[in-house]
Order: C-alpha cells, then sequence, then structure tokens
C-alpha cells in the first residue's frame, strides 16, 4: 500500500489526476473503474482540462462506473450517469458507447446485477480502479454487513450514506434508498486501485480502514489485501493513517 499526502484537495486531484493521466498513455484502451461524489470532482477537472490543452486522449478508453441510484434514469440530474456525463464524458472525446453504468432503471434487480457482471468480464476487467471512501467505510455502496457481497448486487443504504449524500437533493427524503454497486470482488479484481480522500471528517475512517481488522464491518478494509493500492489523501484526512502507520511501522 502506497500512501501519498497531497496539501489539499486541489493537491489530491492533481495527483490522482497524474496517475490516469499515466495510465491513459501507457494503455491507451484501459479500462478504467469510476466514481462519483465529491472526491472526484477536481480530478474529472484535471483531467478535462489536460484533455483540452491535448495532453490525453480518451478515444480507445472504456469505462465502468461503481454505482448507481435504483429508480434513477440517466436524465435525472441526480443520477451518477448525469453526474458523469457533466463532469467527464461529454468533456472528453470518450465514446458513449465505451462508458458503463448500471441501469437504475432496470428495476429487475437479478437482470441487472448479472448484467453488470458479464459486461465488466466481457472487457476484461478493470486496468485502474478510482474510489472515494464513504465516512462508514463503504466503498461504492459496498454498505458495512455481516460478509463481503462479491459482485455487483442491489443495496439498501444506511442512514448515514443517505444523510452524507442528501446535500446532491433537494431534501433527504428524495435521496433513494437503494442502489446498484459493483461487488468487493470486481473491485478487488482491479489491476491498480487509487482511493481519494480529503477533509478531517474521513480521518478516523482512512486510519480504521487501513490499519484496524480486516472485516465486511468496514468494507474499505478488504484494500489492505490488494496488492496495488495507492491512497492519495489530504493532510487532514491522513492524520490518523500516518500517525497508526508510525506506531505499527506500516
Ligand atoms: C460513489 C461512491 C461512493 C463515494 C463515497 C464518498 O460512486 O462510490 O462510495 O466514493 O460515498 O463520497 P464523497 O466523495 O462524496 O465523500
Amino acid at each position: 500500500m502506497k500512501i501519498v499526502r497531497a496539501k489539499d484537495y486541489e493537491g489530491m486531484s492533481r495527483k490522482a489526476a497524474n496517475l490516469i493521466s499515466a495510465q491513459i498513455i501507457l494503455k491507451p484502451d484501459s479500462v478504467l473503474g469510476l466514481a462519483t461524489g465529491n472526491s472526484p470532482i477536481g480530478v474529472y477537472r484535471q483531467l478535462v482540462e489536460w484533455y483540452r490543452k491535448g495532453d490525453l486522449d480518451f478515444s480507445e478508453i472504456s469505462t465502468v462506473n461503481l454505482d448507481e441510484y435504483y429508480g434513477l434514469s440517466k436524465t435525472d440530474i441526480h443520477s451518477y450517469a448525469y453526474f458523469m456525463e457533466e463532469n467527464l464524458f461529454t468533456k472528453t472525446n470518450i465514446l458513449a458507447e465505451n462508458t458503463h453504468i448500471p441501469n437504475g432503471l432496470n428495476l429487475d434487480e437479478l437482470a441487472e446485477c448479472s448484467n453488470y457482471n458479464q459486461l465488466i468480464q466481457a472487457l476484461g476487467g478493470i486496468d485502474l480502479q478510482l474510489l472515494g471512501i464513504g465516512h462508514n467505510g463503504h466503498i461504492g455502496f459496498n454498505e458495512p454487513n455481516e460478509a463481503f457481497e462479491k459482485q455487483t448486487h442491489c443495496v439498501k443504504l444506511t442512514e448515514r450514506t443517505i444523510k452524507a449524500n442528501a446535500s446532491f437533493f433537494a431534501t433527504q427524503e428524495d435521496v433513494p434508498k437503494k442502489a446498484y454497486t459493483m461487488g468487493m470482488k470486481s473491485i478487488m479484481n482491479a489491476k491498480k486501485i487509487v482511493l481519494i480522500a480529503h477533509g478531517e471528517s474521513k480521518a478516523e475512517i482512512l486510519a480504521l480502514a487501513f490499519t484496524g481488522k480486516i472485516t465486511p464491518e468496514v468494507p474499505a478494509s478488504i484494500l489492505q489485501l490488494h496488492q496495488d493500492v495507492t491512497i492519495i489523501a489530504d493532510e487532514a484526512a491522513l492524520e490518523l493513517l500516518l500517525k497508526n502507520s508510525k506506531e505499527s511501522k506500516i
């Protein structure tokens, strides 16, 4: 596990964008696993800037997103599909047919999950997976649980996650109660993982996930078993993790 310290959100975003950019340059037909939320907005902004300068070409890139709200259409401004269009897809030369997100409008949970698993397999797996981390340790929408869910599944979101995501909606009641998410196995199968986090509110969970015990109660903790994880975080988010790492000599 590599830990990269950034000064602030902008620094975190640039460093993560640098790794993604290197991936695209070294393997122009990479499969990128993407996340939504507050954390990656700056990363996407930076990638778009480099694309506009002519430094990056997305024409052969494929993407698979981690998750999507159950019941929301692509055109719903709250959907993750809409978020990706706004923040990255329509601002680069990525081909629409190469971008993939679970279909929130498919209410047949089993069929949608099976479609998404097959899709990831057909793409040959993920070369680089970008991740944020929830305050409860969730990754994608793999919420704390009694067991790690391996494959794509439909989850009931926890109160804490609903609250954390409410800022994107008019009221907390508007946040969907369920979501489709890639499972931990698909995430763990990614060749490289880049996890980004910023701000003091992520300090406790970063330390718990990466220096605590590996348990489905803290889904991100399983990343300790992955052989190529880079955590890029600002000083505030890293404070406890670095302190714990020093004490346990990780
Ligand atoms: C979203 C996702 C979530 C977020 C996490 C952190 O696609 O996968 O796991 O990464 O909830 O969200 P932010 O970045 O808003 O703190």
